[in-house]
């Protein structure tokens, strides 16, 4: 729906799409207790906690975890606003992008990013992550494949919308750039997007001091990484 119909919508109807599709996946990991939810396991030490991409912090509420420090990071304002309002006082949320979050270094111990790595510009993000962790602090994130790049294309062609189609072009010649050069550049309004697989990440993230690898859960490509040191 948010994506099919962006061109037609205000503003404040993308806000509230956008909240309505936290909410919803808030409920139905809720309804089955967390059992559908592709979340990364947690540890007894994993004391202080950054989720990117939080939306409304829905995540640290499946987990059950927010005896602990939760910091949620969203770079959508009225998610943000909508998780301060019903959850500030369990979570503590900042508006910002992945790339610039204000904690101090080496304080975090577990970083996950659940369906929003393929919107950040992940090599400065990485270098954000390392950052943040504690040495031995673990990183967790979910890709996006370069299949559902092409299905994104396919669907932009079927539904003959042409910025659509451009953009589709861009995503999968982003994903080449990281793969191939190791960077990425932003869409015409600054925004990332891009398709990732399991070698480029494992590459990037062992070249910034990470001990990484690539797993399957819930039948999705999950990579992750313990920072072995800060060097
Ligand atoms: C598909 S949603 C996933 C939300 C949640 N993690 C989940 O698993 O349901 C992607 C989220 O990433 C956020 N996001 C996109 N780009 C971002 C960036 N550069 N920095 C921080 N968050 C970003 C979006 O605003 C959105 O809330």
């Amino acid at each position: 729906m948010i994506e099919e119909n962006i061109d037609e919508m205000s503003e404040d109807t993308i806000d509230e799409e956008k909240i309505k599709y936290h909410l919803r996946d808030l409920k139905t990991a809720l309804n089955k207790k967390g059992e559908d939810h592709l979340l990364p396991d947690l540890l007894p030490t994993d004391q202080t906690i950054v989720d990117i991409g939080c939306g409304l912090g829905q995540s640290f509420l499946v987990l059950g975890c927010t005896d602990r420090d939760c910091i949620g990071v969203d770079v959508h304002g009225a998610s943000i606003a909508y998780g301060k309002e019903k959850f500030g006082d369990k979570i503590r949320f900042h508006h910002t992008d992945a790339s610039n979050i204000p904690e101090p270094d080496g304080t975090v111990d577990l970083i996950y990013a659940c369906v929003s790595i393929p919107y950040t510009n992940i090599p400065r993000v990485i270098k954000e992550i390392k950052r943040l962790l504690k040495v031995k602090g673990r990183v967790w994130m979910t890709l996006h494949s370069r299949d559902y790049a092409r299905e994104q294309l396919s669907i932009a062609i079927h539904n003959r919308r042409i910025k659509d189609f451009i953009h589709k072009i861009y995503l999968i010649m982003n994903g080449y750039l990281l793969k191939w050069f190791g960077f990425l550049i932003p869409w015409l309004n600054g925004d990332y997007e891009s398709w990732q697989d399991a070698d480029t990440m494992i590459r990037l993230l062992t070249k910034n001091g990470f001990d990484a690898s690539q797993s399957i859960q819930k039948d999705h490509l999950v990579i992750t990484g313990v920072l072995k040191s800060k060097e």
